[in-house]
């Protein structure tokens, strides 16, 4: 499996004393088991959340990955998610949580206020070695509804993240036409 946790350490955009803000899109926005100083829906412009990377280590296994998300470079288009204010080393735990992939990345966060601020993402690239891509949506469905890893099934991370974008009023054509097709299939 791979481990990024190394590379991250090493992608030290903000200094050591700053608070950082950190964008969730994903499990970020439902899962903060992490400290923070404060909370704000958010969104970044030019990507778009897609199903295309693969969880060997939370919502699937090596030998059956489970597809979790990442975002892809979308000109025009905007991405909602949690904005959470950190302080830097709260990032060392968040490295080992995203290790199967993802990357640090800085971006703009713009807030409801209309304020912006510099701040960072966990990105998983199409060059990692566990993206998955594009796939029908049944593919990507059958995949999410059957997977399961240490985290939990693969289906818990799809429903808890249409809850949370549901509750920031957050439109994703893509993640609710997946929910809509893993919930069929759970009744077929
Ligand atoms: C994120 O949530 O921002 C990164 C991907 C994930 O942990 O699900």
């Amino acid at each position: 499996m791979i481990d990024t946790t190394h590379i991250n350490r090493e992608r030290t955009f903000f200094a050591e004393q700053q608070t950082i803000w950190l964008f969730g899109y994903g499990s970020l926005i439902w899962k903060a088991e992490f400290p923070f100083h404060e909370r704000h829906p958010a969104y970044i412009e030019g990507w778009a959340r897609r199903f295309w990377q693969g969880s060997h280590d939370h919502r699937g296994t090596p030998d059956a990955p489970g597809r979790v998300a990442t975002l892809v470079e979308s000109p025009g288009a905007i991405c909602q998610g949690m904005a959470y204010r950190i302080d830097a080393e709260t990032l060392g735990p968040l490295d080992v949580r995203e290790k199967n992939g993802y990357l640090r990345e800085q971006t703009v966060l713009h807030f409801a206020d209309g304020s912006h601020a510099e701040g960072l993402i966990y990105l998983a690239t199409s060059d990692n070695a566990a993206f998955l891509g594009d796939a029908p949506l049944e593919e990507m469905a059958r995949q999410i509804a059957t997977a399961h890893g240490p985290s939990g099934p693969n289906r818990d991370y799809l429903l808890h993240l249409v809850d949370a974008l549901e509750g920031l009023g957050a439109e994703d054509h893509h993640v609710f036409r997946l929910a809509q097709r893993v919930a069929k299939l759970g009744i077929e």
